[in-house]
């Protein structure tokens, strides 16, 4: 971050106020209006959805929405999702470089070592009720790892952080299993981090089970794309809780809650219940089309649109090359696919969607793999959250470690009643 010797000049009610410039690394141009309140006698600025807000500084995630540039720690998304794992990209967002051979590999045997889940919060899972949405399932008991492993201060930090990336494998896992009424499969430490998923999603006691590599590849490869997305609704609310200086665990666990929601994370699963729709409409995409762009519906193209993205999603560009080479390989043939490649022709060649820029974006193909890969349905968004834990955690432990830390709390601006006075029910009509 640069602070330059220039500034912005406002003028207000005849009164005018200069306020200085940050330039961020990749020459990103903000107008620092940190004191804008106490200057301004008390004006404050009105941003909602904070589309023009910067709420930090921060050195993990560069995304340029015009470009189609995504990068993380300075690297291309496309670099590391043809060349990296997974758990090396957790390493490089929570700890800021690629580790060295031997720091990686103390790294993945952390995270074995730590992957078992304390016996007991196996009853936990028991109480739920079977239809429970394994979201619902995996806040609570991120929320309820506080319980087990009381969080200590920032001394024990990396500790804590271990302690999540590995025991979130075992909590999606263990979600699914009691969902579908199977029995909890552990751990498995000569695997990778994501082939013991794999194993615990769909091995059972009876019989021997064996991690697809083209499976293990292709989610490897997912939760990469997932892994951060700079100051989105999840991050932001990951940040905002733990503002408070509460523990790690709370924060994550709200930001699992926030991904939930359609328009977030929770679009993954809401696009392969529309293009089953359509499916069921005799795959009549116009129809859909046409109720997407009419303001008397509030239909939307699920896995359409960006806040940032206006020209494409590099991760949907990936993904949607992913999706067909993983169909190839696998040799599945998914209606739902040829039914999403003509939504999306459609969508681009209508005025509407070019106007509004809007594009796929990542959750548009995230579920035909899922899919291909046996993943449910309603385990779509818990393997979202898998995958971007590791941002959270470092844009986390980013703020904490921020020297101009503070307790976030908005300002308002409040349009209701003036003061009135109280009259008592009795004289009330
Ligand atoms: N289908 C039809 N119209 C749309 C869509 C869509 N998917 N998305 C935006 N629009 C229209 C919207 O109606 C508005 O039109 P107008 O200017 O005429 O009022 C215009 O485009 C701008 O939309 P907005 O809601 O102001 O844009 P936003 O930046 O606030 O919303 C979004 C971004 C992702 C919430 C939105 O595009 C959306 O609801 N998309 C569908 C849900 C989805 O796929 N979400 C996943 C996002 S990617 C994963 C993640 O990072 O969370």
């Amino acid at each position: 971050m640069v602070e330059q010797n220039e500034y912005a000049k406002i003028i207000i009610k005849g009164n005018e106020y200069e306020f200085p410039l940050i330039v961020g690394s990749e020459d990103e141009i903000s107008i620092d209006f940190r004191k804008f309140r106490s200057t301004t006698n008390n004006i404050i600025t009105y941003d909602p959805g904070y589309g023009n807000t910067g709420s930090c500084i921060s050195n993990i995630t560069f995304i340029d929405g015009e470009k189609g540039i995504l990068r993380y720690r300075g690297y291309p998304i496309e670099q590391l999702a043809e060349n990296s794992t997974f758990e090396e990209v957790c390493y490089l967002l929570i700890y800021g470089e690629l580790p060295s051979k031997s720091e990686f590999q103390k790294f993945k045997s952390t995270l074995n070592y730590h992957d078992l889940i304390h016996e007991d919060m196996k009853k936990f899972f028991e109480g739920f009720p079977p239809n429970a949405h394994p979201m619902a399932v995996l806040s609570t008991m991120i929320s309820s790892l506080s319980t087990y492993y009381p969080y200590n201060g920032d001394d024990q930090l990396d500790l804590q952080i271990i302690r999540l990336l590995a025991k979130v494998n075992t909590l999606a896992a263990f979600a699914y299993k009691k969902s579908i009424g199977q029995p909890y499969i552990y751990p498995r430490n000569d695997l990778s981090y994501i082939g013991d998923f794999l194993h615990m999603m769909f091995a059972v006691p009876s019989e021997p089970y064996h991690v697809n590599p083209v499976v293990e590849r292709v989610l490897d490869k997912l939760l990469i794309l997932h892994a951060d997305h700079e100051q989105n609704c999840s991050a932001s609310t990951v940040r905002m809780v733990g503002s408070s200086q509460g523990g790690i665990y709370s924060a994550i666990a709200a930001g699992v809650s926030a991904l939930w929601g359609p328009l977030h994370g929770g679009a993954n699963q809401a696009v392969i219940e529309m293009l089953k729709m359509i499916q069921k409409d005799n795959n009549d995409v116009d129809k859909y089309v046409k109720k997407a762009k009419d303001k008397n519906s509030s239909f939307r193209l699920m896995g359409f649109g960006h806040r940032v993205y206006k020209n494409f999603d590099p991760r949907a560009t990936i993904l949607k090359k992913a999706a067909e080479e993983v169909l190839n390989e696998l040799g599945i043939q998914d209606p739902l696919l040829d039914i999403a490649q003509k939504l999306e022709n459609v969508a681009l060649s209508d005025e509407y969607f070019i106007d509004r820029k809007l594009y796929p974006n990542v959750d548009f193909y995230s579920g035909i793999i899922y899919r291909a890969l046996g993943i449910p349905e309603n385990m779509f968004t818990v393997m979202f959250s898998i995958g971007r834990l590791p941002g959270w955690i470092a844009q986390w432990k980013e703020s904490r470690m921020d020297p101009d830390f503070k307790i976030h709390r908005p300002r308002q601006i409040y349009n209701g009643p003036n003061i009135r006075n109280y009259i008592p029910v009795s004289d009330r009509i």
